[in-house]
C-alpha cells in the first residue's frame, strides 16, 4: 500500500515536472509572411523583385531551442511559391520543409499555407527561403535560435549579435534568366554583384550609397551570424586587420577555430566572434567577400562585395562625429578565386565540441552504403525542347548518380503518405554508379545522362554512410549538397578517387563537424554520417541554383518506425494542392 502511493506520488511529479518544462520550452512565436513584389534599385538600377513584408533581405525569424514557430505565409505575387526553414530539423513535420514538389505542392498566388514546427536540438543561425525555380534570390531571410532560456553560450557572452546575409544580384529579372538558360540549354547570365545585407558597397559603380556598414565599439565582442544566401557562388569572407573565431556552423556549435579569412557555401550558416581593437585605432575596415570557383565551363561573376567596419570614437560616443569617413581604410587580401588548398584546410579545421554537454552522437555501425557520384553533364541536342547551346552542341545537365532528377508534377511527400506513388516516383535510386570510371581523371567520352524521379527508401532508424564523388565531367568543381531533414557528420574528406580500402581507417568519428551542407571537393570526395530517424521524404542537393536546375538534386523517403511518436504526423489542412 505505502510503495504503491509513492510510486503514484512520483509519477505526479514527474508529470508536473514535464508540465513546468513544457511551460518554460514551449513558447510559440508566429509570423505572417507576405509575399510580394517591390522595387529595389541597385547599381543605378530599378527592377520589381518578389520579397516579405516588403523587406529585402526579408525579416528575421527569431526563437529560442525548443520553441513553436508558426508562420502564415500569404502569397501576394505572380508566382507559385513556397518557403524552406533551411536546416530546421522538422522532427516528424516534413509538411513544414518547403521544398515545392518534394514536400509540399506551391502556394498558388492568392492563397496562402502556415508552416508549423518545433526547432528542436539547434542552435545558432539557420536561414529560410524560397524554395521554387530561382525565386530565392530575393526571398530569404535569416533565422536565429538562441540556446533555452538560461542556457549559455559554450563561449563568452557577445556584446552585439549582427545577421550578414550574403547575396547575389542580378540587374536582369532571375526568374527570365533561368527560363532562357533553360530554353537555350547553355549557362544561364551571371550576376552583377554580391551583396552584404542586401548592398552590393562601393566596390561596384554607382553603388558607395548602398554599402552596409559595421559600427562597433572599441574593446568589445561581436558575434556575426553569417548566412550564404547567394545562389551560385561560394564565397570567401575576411575583415582587414581583424581575426574571426567560428563558434558554430549550421546551427551547431563548434570546437573555436580562429582565422583571418573564411569559406562558406551557398546554404551554409555560421556565427563568428569578431574581438574589437581595444581602443579607437583612427581607421576603417573593409570587410569583403568574393567568389571561390573552379568552374572550367562559361563565366562567372569575380566581384567583390565589400561593407565597412567602422570605429565609434570613445570621445565622442553616439554623436555623428563618431564614426569618421575620412580616415585610412584597409583592405584585407582575399584567397584566389581558385583556391581549392585554402578551402580544404579551411574544412578540415572544423571539429564538433563532442563535449558532455554537447555530444557528437557519430553512428559508429553502418547499415547502408551509398557512393553517389556528383557532377556535370549533357542531355543530347536530339528531341530536345528548346536549342543546344551547351557543350558540343548538346544541353547542359547534372546528375547524381548519372541520374538527373526530374522534380514530379505533385509533391512527392503526399503521394508516398497517401499510397500513390505510382507514376508519380520509383523507389530505385542507384546506390552506386552502374559503371564506375576514373571519376577525377580524363572524362569519358560519353557524357550524356540519364532522367527520373527516383528515390532512396530507408528504413527509420537506419544508419547511412554516404560518400559523394565529384567527378571532371565538363570541368571540376565544388558542390554544396545539403540535405533536408537531418545534421550529417563529415567523417572524411580528400582529393582524387575515394578509396574503398584505404580511406574509412581515416575517418573521424571522435568530433566531426555536424552540420546540413557540406561543400564536396573539386575533384575530390566527402564522407558523411547520419542516422534515419526523421520520416518522411527529404530532398538533397547541390546548393547551387544552376546546379539545381540542371538536376543535381535526388530524395531520400524515410519510413515511419513502429512507435507512435516515429511516425510522420498527418498533413495540416491547409497543405496547398497543385
Ligand atoms: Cu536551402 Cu533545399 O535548400
Amino acid at each position: 500500500m505505502a510503495a504503491t502511493f509513492r510510486s503514484s506520488s512520483l509519477l505526479v511529479v514527474a508529470a508536473l515536472m514535464v508540465l513546468s518544462i513544457n511551460l518554460a520550452e514551449g513558447d510559440t512565436v508566429e509570423y505572417q509572411f507576405d509575399v510580394e513584389t517591390m522595387n529595389v534599385t541597385r547599381l543605378c538600377s530599378s527592377k520589381s523583385i518578389v520579397a516579405v513584408n516588403g523587406q529585402f533581405p526579408g525579416p528575421t525569424v527569431l526563437a529560442r531551442e525548443g520553441d513553436l514557430v508558426v508562420v502564415r505565409v500569404v502569397n501576394k505575387a505572380q508566382y507559385n511559391m513556397s518557403i524552406h526553414w533551411h536546416g530546421v530539423r522538422q522532427l516528424r513535420s516534413g509538411w513544414a520543409d518547403g521544398p515545392a514538389y518534394i514536400t509540399q505542392c506551391p502556394i498558388q498566388p492568392g492563397q496562402s499555407y502556415v508552416y508549423k514546427f518545433t526547432i528542436s536540438g539547434q542552435q545558432g543561425t539557420l536561414w529560410w527561403h524560397a524554395h521554387i525555380s530561382w525565386l530565392r534570390a530575393t526571398v530569404y531571410g535569416p533565422i536565429v535560435i538562441l540556446p533555452k532560456l538560461g542556457v549559455p553560450y559554450p563561449f563568452p557572452a557577445p556584446f552585439k549579435e549582427v545577421p550578414l546575409m550574403f547575396g547575389e544580384w542580378w540587374k536582369a529579372d532571375t526568374e527570365a534568366v533561368i527560363s532562357q538558360a533553360l530554353q537555350t540549354g547553355g549557362g544561364p547570365n551571371v550576376s552583377d554583384a554580391f551583396t552584404i545585407n542586401g548592398l552590393p558597397g562601393p566596390l561596384y559603380n554607382c553603388s558607395a550609397k548602398d554599402t552596409f556598414k559595421l559600427k562597433v565599439k572599441p574593446g568589445k565582442m561581436y558575434m556575426l551570424r553569417i548566412i550564404n544566401s547567394a545562389l551560385n557562388d561560394e564565397l570567401f569572407f575576411s575583415i582587414a586587420g581583424h581575426l574571426l573565431t567560428v563558434v558554430d556552423v549550421d546551427a551547431v556549435y563548434v570546437k573555436p577555430v580562429t582565422v583571418e579569412t573564411l569559406l562558406i557555401t551557398p546554404g551554409q550558416t555560421t556565427n563568428v566572434l569578431l574581438t574589437t581593437k581595444p581602443s579607437y585605432p583612427g581607421a576603417n575596415y573593409y570587410m569583403l567577400a568574393s567568389p571561390y570557383s573552379t568552374a572550367a565551363s562559361g563565366t562567372f561573376d569575380n566581384t567583390t562585395v565589400a561593407g565597412i567596419l567602422e570605429y565609434e570614437h570613445d570621445e565622442y560616443p553616439g554623436s555623428s562625429a563618431s564614426f569618421n569617413k575620412n580616415l585610412p581604410l584597409f583592405k584585407p587580401t582575399m584567397p584566389q578565386i581558385n583556391d581549392t588548398s585554402f578551402v580544404s584546410n579551411f574544412t578540415a579545421k572544423l571539429r564538433s565540441l563532442a563535449n558532455e554537454d554537447y555530444p557528437a552522437d557519430v553512428p559508429r555501425e553502418v547499415d547502408r552504403r551509398f557512393f553517389f557520384t556528383v557532377g556535370l553533364g549533357t542531355h543530347p541536342c536530339a528531341g530536345a525542347n528548346g536549342t543546344c547551346q551547351g557543350p558540343n552542341g548538346s544541353r547542359f545537365a547534372a546528375a547524381v548518380n548519372n541520374v538527373s532528377f526530374v522534380l514530379p508534377t505533385t509533391a512527392l511527400l503526399q503521394s508516398h503518405f497517401t499510397g500513390m506513388s505510382n507514376g508519380v516516383y520509383e523507389s530505385n535510386f542507384p546506390a552506386m554508379p552502374s559503371s564506375p570510371f576514373n571519376y577525377t581523371g580524363t572524362p569519358p567520352n560519353n557524357t550524356n545522362v540519364s532522367n527520373g524521379t527516383k528515390l532512396v527508401v530507408l528504413s527509420y532508424g537506419e544508419s547511412v554512410e554516404l560518400v559523394m564523388q565529384g567527378t571532371s565531367i565538363l570541368g571540376a568543381e565544388s558542390h554544396p549538397f545539403h540535405l533536408h531533414g537531418f545534421n550529417f557528420f563529415v567523417v572524411g574528406q580528400g582529393f582524387g578517387n575515394f578509396d574503398p580500402m584505404s580511406d574509412p581507417a581515416k575517418y573521424n568519428l571522435v568530433d566531426p563537424v555536424e552540420r546540413n551542407t557540406v561543400g564536396v571537393p573539386a575533384a575530390g570526395w566527402v564522407a558523411l554520417r547520419f542516422r534515419a530517424d526523421n520520416p518522411g521524404v527529404w530532398f538533397m542537393h547541390c546548393h547551387l541554383e544552376v546546379h539545381v536546375s540542371w538536376g543535381l538534386k535526388m530524395a531520400w523517403l524515410v519510413q515511419d518506425g513502429s512507435l507512435s511518436n516515429q511516425k510522420l504526423l498527418p498533413p495540416p489542412s491547409d497543405l496547398p494542392k497543385c
